[in-house]
């Protein structure tokens, strides 16, 4: 089993030495890859600070090279690098994109996540490893190597949605980044980031799905006994997008000046779908007082019943009261 990993580890990053000479050498790595990335405003120096690559549009190259370097079909497979049809046929599993390799906390590939050029609606955006002995999603947040101690030194991590996010904000200056992929956030992916620094800033898209995925991730993020605050950005930009369009000062200034605690996140979302109708404004009180139930904290949580009561105009002590009743029923 111990070996194995360390087979997985050594096929990992021989695939990444792989794709990144593609990119950087190949002339159709460079023609179609570096020539995406460079669309991108992303520099040489951040293409090596993430070890960006290159997937040939080939049925197989990655599995002929790999093979003759060695590698058995059982590894590469394992690997989650090239499936296996029919027990014969082997089709590399990344073909045509560009490559973002995911590296674990001492900085070693596990997994890869592969996005198309052009946008086509019959392809998935991304292709990602799938899970494998060393690659658990659940477990790592992308681009934490390359951030640690940016977090620890800034004590807050940013936590995005994307591959690119992370890279682009790098590219600006920002380096207390991670992403959560696209998928829902995890406990294990924060207290990863909670090995660094107690405070977390979520910077999800501008978009319905960011903003519902914003919402779930605080209460995670509550529970792991964390401070959370929250930004949305303007007409469904992405921290990619936004700060390519303002630049890194402008968006530093707007995620200081808009970033918000999940009290004030939660009751600004719903305080136009509110209006003057008390009982969905009962709603919000409840929800956010079940977050608040959320902080293990009991000095926290009074300062959030304070803020709740003051903001809300509801009489602390009905508060805490219902706050209690929901901490006894858990238990
Ligand atoms: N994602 C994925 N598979 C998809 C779509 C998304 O794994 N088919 C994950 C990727 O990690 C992606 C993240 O979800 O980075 C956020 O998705 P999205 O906002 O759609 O992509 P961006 O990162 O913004 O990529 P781009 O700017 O290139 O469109
Ligand atoms: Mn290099
Ligand atoms: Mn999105
Ligand atoms: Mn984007
Ligand atoms: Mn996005």
């Amino acid at each position: 089993q111990q070996n194995e990993k360390e087979s997985l580890f050594i096929v990992l990053e021989y695939a990444q030495n792989y794709f990144h000479d593609l990119l950087l050498k190949n002339e159709e790595g460079i023609s179609v890859g570096q020539s995406y990335f460079i669309e991108r405003g992303f520099s040489k120096a951040i293409i090596e600070k993430f070890n960006l690559g290159y997937a040939l549009d080939s049925y197989d190259d990655f599995n002929k090279k790999a093979s003759l370097a060695g590698f058995t079909t059982e590894i590469l497979e394992k690997a989650g690098l090239i499936s296996v049809k029919d027990n014969q046929s082997k089709i590399d599993r990344f073909r045509g994109r560009v490559i973002f390799p995911i590296h674990n906390v001492a900085g070693k590939p596990i997994a890869f996540g592969a996005r198309i050029l052009k946008t086509d609606p019959k392809a998935p955006k991304y292709i990602n490893s799938p899970e494998t002995e060393i690659y658990h999603k659940s477990q790592i947040v992308y681009g934490i190597y390359q951030a640690k101690n940016a977090i620890r030194q800034a004590d807050n991590c940013f936590l995005v949605e994307g591959y690119t996010d992370v890279v682009s904000l790098h590219q600006a200056g920002i380096e207390n980044v991670v992403a959560s992929s696209g998928t829902s956030l995890t406990p294990e992916q924060i207290r990863l980031i909670r090995r660094f620094s107690q405070n977390i800033t979520v910077l999800y898209d501008g978009d319905a799905a960011g903003i519902k995925a914003s919402l779930r991730g605080i209460d995670l993020i509550l529970e792991e006994d964390m401070n959370v605050k929250s930004v949305v950005f303007p007409d469904g930009d992405d921290p990619d997008s936004y700060i390519r369009k303002v630049g890194s000062q402008t968006f530093t200034d707007y995620v200081n000046a808009s970033q918000k605690d999940f009290i004030r996140f939660k009751t600004e979302l719903s305080l136009e779908e509110i209006g003057n109708d008390p009982i969905k404004k009962a709603g919000l009180i409840t929800d956010l007082v079940e977050s608040i139930t959320k902080i293990p904290n009991p000095i926290k949580r009074s300062v959030f019943y304070q803020e709740v009561s003051t903001l809300l105009q509801i009489d602390e002590n009905i508060l805490i009261n219902e706050g209690n009743k929901l901490l006894r029923g858990k238990n």
